[in-house]
């Protein structure tokens, strides 16, 4: 452990919401995580969600390796072939119409790029996000989200509404108990027809809402949203960040739901831990947005380092069959959980796809008031003992595990990570109860 380096990140860097700086961290490979002291770490996180491969995943680096040597950035106007490689193997993945993509870095920056297309093409500007949604930092994509902080930032762009998302554990509308009748899209739809100042763009959503708790909307949903999308003049954008390229199974959730958007996002999943993000859509779409003059021209746009970690990401899931393992390791992992959950009063609710897992945590299954607490004191007991846990806590939508190990992960490292919660939630309980060691 090299305390200056630790000393020198408390005093030199700005903190950006991640807690107190107490440890560094050197090196990570596959699903663990090894820190400044040696000490290996379960990663149940995926990084941010990034490494669905593992981290470091032999065909990654030997994609950087090699991009490097090549060429790492170009001018902006001039397209890399590894950009024309990575966009033919996409369009060969994407469900039709959508073909045409183009990459940019981030999760936040791919939607701005959406939002910016959707106005120019339908002349509105007015957005439909959905409660619990989380579509990024930046201008545009903070004021479509309604998961993240937005307290003492200024005023957010004009024109964004929320609809209540389709959360049967906990309705937002009071309305439902476990099974959604979609009178949430209704009021939402109400509300914004009511509020509507006559300039309708867009709608856009996250197939699977997941840093608002790993919320699954009813089956049918995306269809009636799409549906209530045209007969607005608006556009449907999925933002696949999460759930696209083999997190839950399916190549995007727009493959397994049957729906395809207008536009669609894509980012954390597609450069294997490198910044690479997509705005996708389709000839039509394109057509007109390039006829009306669209631009989207950042410094990093159609960069081609990051295009060969893309394209290594796409042939590795088909490589190593991850759609499959996904589903396969997602139901190991689910059959481990439900175990946990007959032990447990106070795990509320499993829900989840493939490899992306959410725990709802609860002070009584009757209430389903959330244990914020315990999600907090448990979530640090893993950390000590060994294994990297992500726990969504806000009052009004509960404290709940977001659980996504590498698609790479092994039956082992599921095992030991779910021994590894076992053990902290029995304890964190006793403490709680006033038990335990503590
Ligand atoms: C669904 C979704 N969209 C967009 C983003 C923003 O991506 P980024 O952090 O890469 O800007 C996130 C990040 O968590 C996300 O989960």
């Amino acid at each position: 452990m090299n305390k200056d380096l630790r000393e020198a990140a408390r005093d030199h860097l700005v903190r950006y919401g991640q807690g107190d700086i107490e440890k560094l961290y050197v090196s990570a490979k596959g699903a663990t995580v090894t820190d400044d002291e040696g000490r290996e770490i379960l990663d149940f996180t995926s990084g941010q969600m990034c490494a669905t491969l593992g981290h470091s995943h032999p065909a990654i680096v030997k994609a950087i390796k090699s991009g490097a040597e090549d060429s790492i950035h170009l001018f902006s106007g001039m397209i890399p072939e590894a950009v024309a490689k990575l966009a033919k193997k996409l369009g060969q993945w994407l469900p039709k119409p959508l073909s045409r993509s183009m990459f940019v870095n981030t999760g936040s920056e791919s939607n701005e790029a959406a939002l910016r297309m959707a106005k120019m093409v339908t002349g509105g500007y007015e957005v439909i996000a959905m409660g619990g949604s989380w579509h990024g930092v930046t201008g545009q994509a903070a004021a479509m989200s309604f998961a993240s902080e937005r307290h003492g930032y200024g005023p957010k762009v004009h024109g964004v509404s929320a609809i209540p998302e389709p959360y049967s554990y906990r309705c937002p509308i009071g309305h439902c108990r476990d099974k959604c009748d979609m009178s949430c899209m209704k009021v939402g739809l109400k509300m914004f027809d009511m509020t509507s100042e006559g300039a309708p763009a867009a709608i856009i959503a996250e197939p699977i809402l997941s840093a608002g708790g790993v919320i699954i909307p009813p089956d049918g949903y995306f269809k009636k949203l799409k549906d209530e999308a045209s007969r607005r003049g608006m556009m449907l954008i999925f933002d696949e960040a999460q759930t696209a390229f083999g997190r839950i199974g399916e190549k995007f959730a727009a493959t397994g739901l049957g729906v395809t958007p207008d536009i669609m996002t894509v980012s954390k999943t597609l450069g294997g831990g490198l910044p690479l993000a997509a705005t996708i859509t389709s000839d039509e779409v394109e057509e007109k947005a390039h006829a009306k003059g669209y631009s989207y021209y950042t410094s990093h746009v159609s960069d081609p380092l990051p295009a060969l970690a893309g394209l290594a990401v796409l042939e590795t899931v088909e490589k190593e069959n991850l759609l499959e393992r996904a589903k396969e390791m997602g139901a190991y992992l689910r059959k481990n959980l439900d175990s946990l959950q007959q032990k447990y009063e106070a795990i509320g609710e499993i829900r989840g796809q493939g490899l992306l897992m959410g725990i709802d945590l609860v002070k009584d299954r009757e209430s389903r008031e959330p244990h914020l607490e315990l999600g907090d004191i448990t979530t640090k007991r893993c950390m000590e003992m060994g294994l990297s846990m992500n726990i969504k806590r806000r009052p009004e939508r509960g404290a709940v595990w977001r659980i996504a190990p590498p698609l790479t992960v092994s039956k082992d490292e599921l095992d030991k990570g779910t021994e590894i919660l076992d053990q902290a939630l029995r304890e964190s309980l006793d403490e709680l109860a006033g038990n335990g060691a503590g």
